[in-house]
C-alpha cells in the first residue's frame, strides 16, 4: 500500500526542492506558457537594456507553483545581473533590509518572496529605496533629530506573492510592472512533463504525459512532482517507458482523481455540501471542520476549485456550485445556481 503522510500538493519536503531546482528552466525560451507575461517582460527588459538602465520593479503574483521564483531567476539571467534572494518573513528588522540593499550592485535583482509578509517597519525602508534608490534614516531624537540619506545602486526589486490583495497600496504602487501568472493549460503542462522527462532521463509516452498534465491542477510544480512519483511506480515495474497505463495506475494509487483533486479537495467539497447545505460558509469555519489550515486552503486549494467553477466566493462565504455536486455524484439542489455568483470578488 502506498502511503504518504503529506499531500503531494502542499508538500514542503526537501526531496521535492531538489527536483524543483533541477527542473527549473534557466531562460525565457525554456519557460513554457504565460505568453502575455513573457512578451511584456521581454519588451521591458530589452528597453531597459537599450537605455542602459535597470529594469523597473516587477511584482509577480499568483497561486503557489506557477513559476514566480523561476521567473525571477530568469529575469536576472536575461538582464545579465546577479540575483539576491530573500523573503518577507525572513527580514525581521529594517537594518537587515538596509544591509541587503547596500550590498547590491548596479542593476542587480533583489527577489523578495512572500512580499506580502514584510513587516511594516521593514516595508517603509523599501519605499524610498524603490523610488529614489536611497535609504532614508532619522538619526537622534527630538529637536536634534536629523534625516540622513544614503544613496543606493540602481537595482530591480522583484516581489512575489500569492496574495496581491494583501499588499499595501503604497508598496503595490511602487512596482512599475505587475504580472499575474495564470494557471497552465493541459497542453502547456504536457510540454513541461516532456521537457522534465528529458532532464530526468526518462522516456514517457505522450498520452502518459497528457494524463499527468490533466491531473496537475494547472500547476507546473505539481506536474513535476506527479511525474516523479509516476516514474517511481514505472521503474519498480521495470518499464523502460512510462506508459499511459503506468500513469493512470500510479495516479489512482496516489488518490489524485481525474481532475487532479485529492482527498483534501474532496473533503472540503463534501463538507460544504453535506454540513453547510452548499454554503455560504466562512473560510475559517470550513477549515476547522475539515481540520486543515485556512491559509493553505485559501492559497493552494481554492484557486483551482474556483478555476474549475466548483466553488465561488461571496461576501457571506464560500458557495458550492452545481459542478461540484455533479463531480461528487450528488443531486444538484434547485437553489444552486449553475453559474458563478455575481458577487464574486475576483
Ligand atoms: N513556465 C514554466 N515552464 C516550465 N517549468 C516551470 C514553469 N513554471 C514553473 N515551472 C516549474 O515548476 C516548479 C515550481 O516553480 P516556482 O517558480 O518555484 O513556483 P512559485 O515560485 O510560483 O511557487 C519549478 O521547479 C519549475 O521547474
Ligand atoms: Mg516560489
Amino acid at each position: 500500500m502506498y502511503d504518504e503522510e503529506e499531500s503531494l500538493i502542499v508538500s514542503t519536503k526537501t526531496e521535492y526542492d531538489e527536483v524543483e531546482n533541477i527542473l527549473r528552466p534557466k531562460s525565457m525560451d525554456g519557460y513554457v506558457g504565460q505568453e502575455k507575461v513573457k512578451t511584456n517582460l521581454s519588451v521591458f527588459m530589452q528597453a531597459a537594456k537599450l537605455r542602459g538602465e535597470p529594469l523597473d520593479h516587477v511584482l509577480l503574483y499568483g497561486p503557489p507553483g506557477l513559476g514566480k521564483t523561476t521567473l525571477a531567476h530568469i529575469i536576472a539571467a536575461e538582464m545579465g545581473v546577479q540575483i539576491k534572494v530573500t523573503s518577507g518573513p525572513s527580514i525581521e528588522k529594517s537594518g537587515d533590509l538596509a544591509a541587503i540593499l547596500t550590498n547590491l550592485n548596479e542593476g542587480d535583482v533583489l527577489f523578495i518572496d512572500e512580499i506580502h509578509r514584510l513587516n511594516h517597519n521593514v516595508e517603509e525602508i523599501l519605499y524610498p529605496a524603490m523610488e529614489d534608490y536611497s535609504l532614508d534614516f532619522i538619526i537622534g531624537k527630538g529637536p536634534s533629530a536629523r534625516s540622513v540619506q544614503i544613496p543606493l545602486k540602481r537595482f530591480t526589486l522583484v516581489g512575489a506573492t500569492t496574495r496581491a490583495g494583501m499588499l499595501s497600496s503604497p508598496l503595490r504602487d511602487r512596482f512599475g510592472v505587475i504580472c499575474r501568472l495564470e494557471m497552465y493549460s493541459t497542453e502547456e503542462l504536457s510540454e513541461i512533463v516532456r521537457r522534465s522527462a528529458v532532464t530526468l532521463g526518462t522516456d514517457i509516452e505522450s498520452a502518459a504525459a497528457r494524463e499527468i498534465a490533466k491531473r496537475s491542477r494547472g500547476t507546473p510544480r505539481i506536474v513535476n512532482r506527479l511525474l516523479k512519483r509516476v516514474r517511481d511506480f514505472s521503474s519498480v515495474m521495470e518499464h523502460e517507458t512510462i506508459t499511459l497505463a503506468d500513469a493512470k495506475h500510479a495516479l489512482d494509487r496516489l488518490e489524485i482523481d481525474e481532475l487532479g483533486l485529492d482527498n483534501i479537495d474532496i473533503r472540503l467539497l463534501t463538507s460544504m455540501i453535506e454540513k453547510f447545505g452548499g454554503g455560504p460558509v466562512g473560510l475559517d469555519t470550513l477549515a476547522a471542520t475539515i481540520n486543515e489550515d485556512a491559509n493553505t486552503i485559501e492559497d493552494v486549494y481554492e484557486p483551482y476549485l474556483l478555476q474549475l467553477g466548483f466553488i465561488s466566493r461571496s461576501p457571506r462565504g464560500r458557495l458550492a456550485m452545481a459542478k461540484a455536486y455533479e463531480h461528487l455524484g450528488k443531486p444538484v439542489p434547485k437553489t444552486v445556481k449553475p453559474q458563478i455568483s455575481i458577487f464574486d470578488e475576483e
